[in-house]
């Protein structure tokens, strides 16, 4: 669905409803009947209308994962609850100096996020850009995961998986397993890439074709960068060239480590590998295409190294022992305290840079996700890294500290930030930020 004179009107009815997932029937939660739901295609200052019609049992709303939108009133504004059987109606406004890329939306009710994500409620929103980079052809890849019970139901979650972050036993593309993409010798592609699962991460690599990031998230590379692997942690996305050559490539998740509970639960703590997983095949065959010229520089956004910060703040993530919830369950907490939408845990100026050192204090994982302003990453462990300028997940490894640089430019109002394994923030893992 893409917008026309400026604007774009939808309706997305969120329901249960029979789906094709993988190889399977299944019972699963969409938007307008499918997994994922319709692609949004956008351009900067666009006014982008969103009806929301709630037909699944439980309360849900709509988040815009990533878009520079206000949080307040009809924005994108989390708290927002909307029933069953009722409809809300969305209005966002992107600024006209909007950073193209790919973004998506998910419901954003605090409590049932996990499981509505992994029932099938997400779909990409794309900025587009204002120079087209040439490419043969556009392909977007939604990757979610999902475990079925033998009567293609959704499969039940234990108090474990909740605990460590859910990884479904299906990992699908678009809905489908495994699916085979076919291409021409030397051909380029964009791709781009969201990673949609709970909890998974994606540490994707592609055999046999060039790979090049244009960037993650809202953030670009001056340049797009050869690479051989990109790491998605989860809500993350990538935005890349594909160059092709003759024969089959695989697009493959690297297994990944992100920790454990760290005998927490008492006993054994299982581990947290996202496994190895074949997620598409690229089939490359026929006559050769000539090569396309390389792809010029890209404008470069504001980079918050050079800026001034007016305030520092120290975030702390935490697990332990819920105390209250008669033992054994665990606690997700960011400065000790869970999540309370009644309570403004940070404050912040609006048109001041803020420098956040994001402590883990955890043997586990945990991909930081803020709301409307984007972060620089600047350091991990007291190394500089060089990321790109934009983005809206950073991860967090286990037992680490990490410092960010954030612009909270243009937007005021009510907004949050979470642990986007979409299991923590559940419970508990987010705080509130009001910005004046
Ligand atoms: Cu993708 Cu607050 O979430
Ligand atoms: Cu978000
Ligand atoms: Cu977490």
């Amino acid at each position: 669905l893409a917008s026309k004179a400026g604007r774009l009107r939808v309706r997305l009815t969120a329901a249960g409803g029979r789906v094709r997932l993988g190889d399977r029937d299944a019972s699963a939660l969409t938007f307008n009947g499918g997994i994922p739901g319709p692609t949004l295609r956008l351009k900067a200052g666009d006014r982008l209308s969103v009806r929301l019609r709630n037909e699944l049992q439980d309360p849900t709303n709509l988040h815009v994962h990533g878009l520079h939108v206000s949080p307040e009133g009809s924005g994108d504004n989390p708290f927002v609850m909307v029933e069953p059987g009722d409809a809300f109606d969305y209005e966002y406004e992107l600024p006209a100096d909007h950073p193209p890329g790919v973004y998506w939306y998910h419901p954003h009710h605090h409590g049932t996020v996990a499981d509505q994500v992994a029932g099938g409620l997400f779909g990409a929103i794309i900025v587009e850009d204002p120079e087209p980079i040439e490419a043969a052809r556009e392909r977007l890849l939604l990757i979610s995961d999902v475990s079925l019970d033998g009567s293609g139901q959704i499969a039940d979650v234990s108090p474990m998986a909740r605990m460590l972050g859910r990884e479904g036993d299906l990992v699908l593309v678009n809905g489908r397993l495994t699916p085979r993409l076919a291409a021409r010798p030397g051909e380029r592609e964009r791709w781009r890439v969201v990673n949609a699962c709970v909890s998974r991460y994606l540490r994707l690599r592609l055999d046999g074709a060039r790979l090049q990031l244009i960037g993650i998230d809202s953030g670009r590379f001056s340049s797009p960068r050869d690479v051989d692997e990109v790491l998605l942690a989860p809500g993350n996305r990538a935005d890349l060239l594909v160059t092709t050559t003759a024969g089959t490539a695989s697009l493959r998740a690297a297994p990944y480590d992100r920790g454990d509970a760290g005998g927490m639960m008492g006993g054994g703590s299982p581990g947290t590998l996202s496994g190895a997983v074949l997620l598409a095949t690229l089939a490359v065959e026929g006559e050769a295409v000539p090569a396309l010229p390389e792809v010029s520089a890209q404008p470069a956004p504001r980079d918050l190294r050079s800026a001034p910060v007016t305030a520092r703040r120290e975030l702390t993530f935490a697990m332990g022992m819920g105390a209250g919830m008669g033992g054994g369950m665990m606690s997700f907490t960011i400065n000790g305290r869970e999540f309370d939408a009644g309570r403004v845990d940070t404050t912040a100026a609006e048109g001041s840079v803020e420098e956040w050192t994001l402590v883990n204090d955890s043997p586990m994982d945990h991909p930081v996700h803020l709301h409307v302003w984007p972060m620089q990453l600047i350091e991990v462990n007291g190394r500089e890294v060089e990321a790109v300028p934009r983005q809206d997940v950073v991860n967090v490894p286990a037992r680490s500290r990490v410092r960010v640089r954030i612009a909270f430019d243009r937007f005021t109002g009510r907004s949050v930030y979470h642990c986007h394994i979409l299991d923590h923030e559940d419970n508990g893992m987010m705080g509130v930020i009001e910005v004046r």
